[in-house]
């Protein structure tokens, strides 16, 4: 298998020693419990109050809810996942023009988490781009497929909008003013991940993406509308989110548990694959962007590791 992404089109009937997970960490998918309930919350209530109270108690007791009626037209979400399918489609000689294993990198396609720095790889390959200020980046997105630009750049300004909307159903819910949380984040920056996930000859003995929390303010996940992958980590046991039509998965990040002094978790989740299909999964972050670029130099030591670990966030 030398090829440097794992989407050539090509099935393995082995899973390539570089892959698997030692014993004890893998993902035992036997045990992980289907989970039917985690929250659904409908932003296009008539009762604005229960929806900020809604949000509040997915917060506490989950740290991930899904959203309905969420102002982003189907019609867009479905033209980003084809996007996405699209893309990955594409011959091989074409992907790997974008193909890049230097985490600084603001455009690129990759694999797995962060291939030079680890030791067991993942059954993903990904697209991540920088998304704001959109015209600074557009530009150097991928030219193929010819509508990609034209609907990610619609998506991206419709999904942060949403977001800054959930920032305010989450400050109501912390008891806030609901502007206070889009104000003392500043400028928020916005990234992409488009996942995916070929079908994968041994998913036992790896992940997708192993568990971890993500590092940012708040995401807002498009999930798979067939196949189901995503799991969280409640009350000690592996959950999987099945897919809900035409919801969006959020889940808080640990800039939100730190300015919410812990009271929203930001929570463990991880992507398992499966042995006959694809998965594609679009998760877009906003994080504290100009913080970062201009602070670094001022922090503590504490302040440094967490900004040690936002730079391998943006490594992903
Ligand atoms: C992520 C993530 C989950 C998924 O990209 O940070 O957690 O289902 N993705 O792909
Ligand atoms: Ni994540």
């Amino acid at each position: 298998m030398e090829s440097k992404v794992l989407s050539t089109g090509i099935r393995l009937s082995n899973l390539p020693q570089s892959y698997i997970r030692p014993n004890s960490e893998r993902p035992r998918l036997s045990e992980v419990i289907d989970c039917e309930n985690v929250p659904v919350i409908n932003l296009g209530s008539e009762e604005k109050s229960l929806i900020s109270r809604q949000i509040g108690d997915a917060c506490r007791s989950y740290g991930f809810f899904q959203v309905i009626n969420h102002g982003v037209p189907l019609e867009l979400t479905e033209k980003m996942q084809e996007i996405a399918q699209d893309f990955f489609n594409l011959p091989l000689d074409e992907k790997l023009k974008y193909y890049s294993d230097d985490p600084s990198k603001t455009m690129r396609l990759s694999t797995s988490f962060n291939v030079k720095k680890e030791t067991v790889h993942n059954w993903r390959d990904y697209l991540r781009l920088h998304c704001y200020p959109l015209e600074d980046y557009v530009q150097e997105w991928p030219t193929q497929p010819s509508s990609f630009k034209e609907v990610v750049s619609t998506y991206c300004r419709q999904v942060r909008q949403l977001g800054f909307r959930l920032l305010q159903e989450i400050s109501e819910s912390l008891g806030l003013e609901r502007e206070y949380l889009k104000v003392v984040l500043g400028e928020q920056g916005q990234h992409m991940a488009i996942n995916y996930y070929p079908p994968c000859p041994e998913p036992e003995l790896t992940y997708g993406l192993p568990g971890h929390t993500d590092p940012n303010t708040l995401t807002i996940l498009l999930q798979d509308q067939q196949v189901t992958g995503l799991q969280v980590f409640i009350d000690g046991k592996w959950l999987a989110v099945h897919p809900h039509p035409n919801a969006f998965v959020i889940n808080i990040g640990d800039q939100l548990q730190a300015l919410s002094n812990g009271r929203y978790k930001s929570v463990w989740h991880r992507a398992v694959v499966n042995s006959d299909k694809e998965r594609i999964s679009v998760a877009s972050f906003l994080c504290p962007g100009i913080w970062t670029k201009n602070i670094a130099s001022s922090f503590s030591r504490n302040e440094k590791q967490s900004k040690c670990q936002l730079n391998d966030f943006y490594a992903q």
